[in-house]
Parts: structure tokens; C-alpha cells; sequence
């Protein structure tokens, strides 16, 4: 049965990879036709402009996002055990569907995504105000707020891929690693539940002459410790909070419309929620204590630093992908 839901969903998602290249292309070439408009009309409006320069902000995005997915092994892109280019359904098993406005969201924790889900909430009718949402409650899968495109059927989720606009957001690798270690590891966070699960482990691991009470609680893993942790786990089964976007949003298999920077968060969300048509009905949450800041860089800057060259290395080489796809680089990390 599993095999048969495979080897089904593979033969429609090789057409459908042929597909996304396809539309990338024709897209593109409506993109030029389409500034070559602007040019002639010659009307410049402060919209319009605006409008334009986060049209091309895209249109870059997503060209230098397909040139480094050309360059790679395509047998990369698949999980080692499959055979004749099949895709398992659990590659879309972090892709949000809103079927009401045709949309996709393929979320990745730590970039914005409460805030993105809670969105999606108010545009379903599940809520008229995004503050009024608990975290916990985005997050709780048995409420049943949001369907997954791996609960679809083959057919159906062709379908989506082809007809609806799908997008995502995703930040600095590094940063976002800092943000994730120090949620789970550092913040004055009482849910233990990563400290036993994970940070024991760690602890075990990597730490020599650990002392009784960390290995019994997991508590005070250092990011060095983590960074280690990350460099020697199986991307396939990492946790969430830090799996690559490579393996999370498989960027070079689908093909996003719209990729946004969380280092240009609500500018961005405003874009997004214009090209969709929503922004009388809802705004993307705005918080002070939230917003990309520069202490966001200053703070994963030290804890960078606490690595040796070698350790930067190997955390940098194992999240190269997104750092290449999205246009990041170890820039000021060096
Ligand atoms: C998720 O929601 C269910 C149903 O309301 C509830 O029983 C459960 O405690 C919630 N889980 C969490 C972690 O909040
Ligand atoms: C976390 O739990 C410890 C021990 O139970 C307690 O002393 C501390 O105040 C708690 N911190 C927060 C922020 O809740
Ligand atoms: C902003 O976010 C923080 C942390 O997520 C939260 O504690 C705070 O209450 C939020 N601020 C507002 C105005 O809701």
C-alpha cells in the first residue's frame, strides 16, 4: 500500500518537476515582458516602484535559488532508498494548505512561523485576531487548525503543488541555530522536554568528565556542545527546531513563489499579504521584542565565536545548502 502511494506519487511528481521548471521559466519571461511595460508607460509612482523593487527582490531570489538547484546532484534531492525519482509524501508533511485561498506555507521554527500560522488562522475564519491566539495552541496538532499537504492523496497533492501560491520564510542559518539553541537550551525556558530528550544526550556525548547532575538533567549544554551535536547527526532525522530548509521545504523541488527574508520580516509579511489580497482582513503581528534586531547578529556573532575555526566549519558545511540557496554567507562569522 505504502509502496504503491510511493511509486503513484513518484511518477506524478517527476511531471511535476518538469512542471516547476517549466513555470519558472514562462513566469520569467512574463516578469521581463512585464517591466518592460513599466519602462515604456514611463509612470513611476511611489507604489509602483516599491512594488517593483520587491518584485525584483523575488524575481533575484528565486533565479539564484533554481542556479545553485541546477548545480546539485539531483540524486541529492531524494532520500537514499527511493528509487525512479519517487518522492515520499513525508517531504510535504511541513507544508501548511489553506484550500479557501489556495495557498501553501511551508513553515520552518524559529523563522517566524507562530506568527505566520496565526495569520493563516484569521484568513481561515479560526480567529479575528491574531494577538488573541496562544503560542501553545498554533502549535497543538489535535486542534485541527491546519492540514498538511502530505494528508492529501497523490492526485491532490499535485494539484496544490501546480495551482496554488506557495511561500516561505527563512533567516541566516546561523542565527537561526542561535535562536533555536538558546530557546531550547538557554532561555529561562522551564520546558524540560528538550533538555531530557536532547540535552542529555549531548551532555553524554560530547562533554568529558560531565558531572552527575547534567547528565541526569541535560541542563547547561553549551553551544559548542550543540554545535558538535548538529555536525554529527543524520540531516533526515534532526529535530525540527534545526533541520536544514533543504530537508524541511525541499526549495529545489518545489518551487516557491514568494521567498521571504526574516532580517526584512515585516516589510515583507506586508508584501506577501498585498500580492495575496488579505491586508484589509488581517495584519502580520507586530512586536517589538520580536523584531529582527541588530543584537540578533551581535549575540549569534558571540556564540559563533565560542567555535573553533574547525567547529564553524563543519556547522557551516552542514547547513551550506541553505546558506547557498537563500544567498546567506559566513560573511561576518569568519
Ligand atoms: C492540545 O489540544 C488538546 C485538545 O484540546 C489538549 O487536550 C492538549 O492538552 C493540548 N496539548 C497541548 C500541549 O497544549
Ligand atoms: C524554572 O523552574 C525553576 C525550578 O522549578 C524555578 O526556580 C524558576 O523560577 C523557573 N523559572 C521560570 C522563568 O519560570
Ligand atoms: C512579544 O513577544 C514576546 C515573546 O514572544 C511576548 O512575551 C510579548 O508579550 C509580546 N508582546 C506583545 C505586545 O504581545
Amino acid at each position: 500500500m505504502v509502496k504503491l502511494f510511493l511509486f503513484r506519487l513518484g511518477s506524478l511528481l517527476s511531471l511535476l518537476i518538469l512542471l516547476v521548471w517549466e513555470a519558472f521559466y514562462s513566469q520569467n519571461e512574463a516578469n521581463y515582458a512585464e517591466s518592460n511595460n513599466f519602462k515604456r508607460q514611463n509612470v513611476y509612482t511611489f507604489t509602483e516602484n516599491v512594488w517593483k523593487n520587491s518584485h525584483q527582490t523575488q524575481e533575484q531570489r528565486k533565479k539564484s535559488l533554481i542556479d545553485y538547484c541546477h548545480k546539485r546532484d539531483p540524486r541529492e534531492l531524494l532520500p537514499p532508498y527511493t528509487k525512479n525519482h519517487e518522492i515520499p509524501a513525508y517531504y510535504f508533511r511541513n507544508i501548511i494548505v489553506n484550500d479557501n485561498h489556495k495557498l501553501l506555507y511551508c513553515y520552518i521554527p524559529k523563522v517566524a512561523c507562530s506568527n505566520w500560522k496565526r495569520v493563516l488562522m484569521v484568513m481561515n475564519g479560526d480567529a479575528a485576531d491574531p494577538w488573541k491566539i496562544k503560542t501553545a495552541d498554533v502549535h497543538n496538532r489535535s486542534l485541527g487548525y491546519f492540514r498538511y499537504l502530505n494528508q492529501y492523496s497523490p492526485e491532490e497533492i499535485v494539484h496544490r503543488l501546480n495551482t496554488y501560491y506557495k511561500f516561505l520564510f527563512v533567516r541566516h542559518p546561523f542565527e537561526r541555530l542561535v535562536s533555536a539553541y538558546r530557546n531550547k537550551f538557554v532561555d529561562s525556558y522551564n520546558y524540560t522536554l528538550f533538555k531530557e530528550m536532547y540535552g542529555r544526550f549531548i551532555i553524554r556525548k560530547y562533554r568529558r568528565n560531565a558531572d552527575k547532575k547534567s547528565l541526569k538533567t541535560g541542563d547547561g549544554v553549551s553551544f559548542s556542545e550543540f554545535a558538535e551535536f548538529l555536525h554529527n547527526s543524520d540531516s533526515e532525522f534532526m529535530d525540527w527546531h534545526w533541520k536544514q530548509y533543504d530537508t524541511l521545504c525541499h526549495p529545489c523541488l518545489i518551487y516557491y513563489d514568494f521567498i521571504g527574508h526574516f532580517e526584512n520580516l515585516y516589510e515583507e509579511a506586508d508584501q506577501l499579504l498585498d500580492i495575496l489580497q488579505v491586508s484589509d482582513t488581517v495584519n502580520f503581528p507586530r512586536n517589538k521584542t520580536s523584531q529582527y534586531k541588530l543584537s540578533t547578529k551581535v549575540i549569534a556573532k558571540r556564540y559563533l565565536n565560542s567555535l573553533s575555526e574547525k567547529a564553524r566549519k563543519n556547522l557551516y558545511d552542514k547547513y551550506k545548502h541553505d546558506f547557498e540557496m537563500f544567498g546567506y554567507s559566513m560573511g561576518d562569522y569568519l
